[in-house]
């Protein structure tokens, strides 16, 4: 069985990462730094990708060499704050399937509910990883893996770039076979579901909205 959460402390995420809690950090310099961030994360997120090999030529001999065996991808960003780590990834998996889940809180109830849904087909056959920076309480990303296993999905990893704890063991609670990766265990969540000392709500930080 994978670790249900792996917390990547690579030494260049720590640097980004502590730059964009900075409450100074500017909008323009939040999204690269994240766009950043999203390059890293990938590289352990996928880790385990299985390879299979190709004959190929150098300019000095062939060759068998490592390629992807071709297990389709599927990246599901949670909107709205997903969609900045999903360009990152984009950069180095071009060829992912992407998907959107749009979820917002009902204000009497507090339970998410579902405003738009865009997956890719097939997911069943793909390995499907969904986005959100924010593992906060967790609501929205258990809701949004309620609806990617409804829709098909049976191999899939949620990637963030923060985590609480009370949001990774509400995944771990609802959904032990989707294995989490962040770039950091912050230490709780206020009063308010903010991650402390987390970095304020990361939408409002990536397109200035406060
Ligand atoms: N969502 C955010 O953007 N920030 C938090 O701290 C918690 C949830």
């Amino acid at each position: 069985m994978k670790e249900h959460l792996t917390v990547i402390d690579h030494p260049l995420v720590q640097h980004k990462l502590t730059l964009m809690r900075r409450k100074e950090t500017p909008s323009a310099t939040f999204r690269q730094l994240l766009r950043e961030i999203a390059l890293l994360l990938t590289y352990e997120v996928t880790r385990d990708l299985t390879l299979t090999t190709l004959d190929v030529d150098t300019p000095l001999c062939g060759m068998r060499a490592p390629i992807l065996d071709g297990k389709k991808l599927a990246l599901i960003s949670i909107l709205r704050a997903g969609n900045g780590l999903l360009d990152g990834i984009l950069e180095v998996i071009p060829s992912a399937r992407v998907g959107f889940v749009g979820l917002y809180r009902d204000e009497e109830t507090l339970e998410p509910v579902e405003y738009y849904r865009k997956v890719p087909p097939e997911l069943d056959q793909r390995l499907v990883i969904a986005v959100d920076p924010m593992l906060a309480t967790g609501n929205s990303s258990v809701a949004a893996i309620d609806l990617l296993k409804e829709a098909g999905a049976t191999d899939l990893r949620m990637l963030c770039l923060l985590a609480a704890p009370e949001g990774v063991a509400r995944m771990k609670e609802t959904h032990p076979d989707v294995p989490v990766f962040t770039a950091a265990l912050d230490e709780k969540l206020n009063e308010n579901g903010y991650i402390v000392p987390g970095l304020g709500d990361a939408g409002d930080r990536m397109f200035g909205t406060q």
